[in-house]
């Protein structure tokens, strides 16, 4: 919690290496974390496990609302509890993946998530690396560094089918994938970076490349600020 503050806040589509990229820079730079997808799915499968219908956006942005979220903020032992109950395994199912853009798209359930991280954001002493889908624009515009990492179409399929262990089809791929964010994206931008937001594209490198490219951005954002 010492130090000026540097808040980096990282945007990006998914099988980007957002996730793990995020995490292996807050450690470098000695900072919180903050992994925002985790609360979107979180409250997607509370909405699942409470029979709560996603298609009811006045219902979804309810659960939203009034949901107990307690979430890890380092980059190590990541979770995240749900009144109480662990799911960080539960989130990351292909039902929940398939469910949240009913969370996402909702601009009410948004509107209460934003306040949330806003919130982390000034407990952790603006100390912290920020990564999701608007947080270079909404959640965090004036952060010190901002960035979006991108990658290929055919880099980010590939990343996430190793993730998952190469059981899905292209198909199902696909749609975990692509059709995913281009939902999500009709609600917010983050393939184009915006104004003053430096792009790092990681279809070329490797993991630790990724890692010092985004490094050398935030020095030059901190620099240039
Ligand atoms: O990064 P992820 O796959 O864990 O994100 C889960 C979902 O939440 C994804 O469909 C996009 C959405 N999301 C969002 O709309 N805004 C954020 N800041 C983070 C995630």
């Amino acid at each position: 919690r010492q130090g000026k503050p540097l808040v980096v806040a990282i945007d990006g589509p998914s099988g980007s290496g957002k996730s793990s990229v995020s995490k292996a820079v807050a450690k470098r730079l000695g900072l919180a974390f903050l992994d925002t997808g985790a609360m979107y799915r979180a409250v997607a499968w509370h909405c699942l496990n409470g029979r709560i219908n996603l298609e009811n956006a006045a219902a979804v942005e309810g659960a939203a609302r009034t949901i107990g979220l307690e979430q890890s903020l380092t980059p190590d032992g990541e979770y995240i509890k749900v009144n109480g109950i662990n799911v960080t395994g539960p989130i990351r199912t292909p039902e929940v993946t398939a469910a949240v853009s009913a969370v996402a798209t909702n601009l009410g359930a948004r509107a209460e998530l934003v306040r949330r991280q806003q919130d982390i954001i000034a407990k952790s002493g603006a100390r912290i690396v920020v990564e999701g889908r608007d947080i270079t624009t909404v959640v965090a515009p004036h952060a010190e560094a901002r960035l979006i990492l991108t990658a290929s179409e055919e880099a980010r399929l590939r990343r996430r089918g190793l993730q998952l262990g190469g059981a899905q089809t292209d198909a199902q791929l696909r749609e975990l994938v692509l059709a995913r964010d281009a939902r999500d994206s009709t609600v917010v931008e983050f393939h184009q970076a915006a104004d003053g937001v430096f792009t790092v594209d990681s279809s070329e490198l490797d993991f630790a490349e990724t890692v010092s490219a985004v490094l050398t951005v935030v020095r030059r954002a901190v620099n240039e600020g």
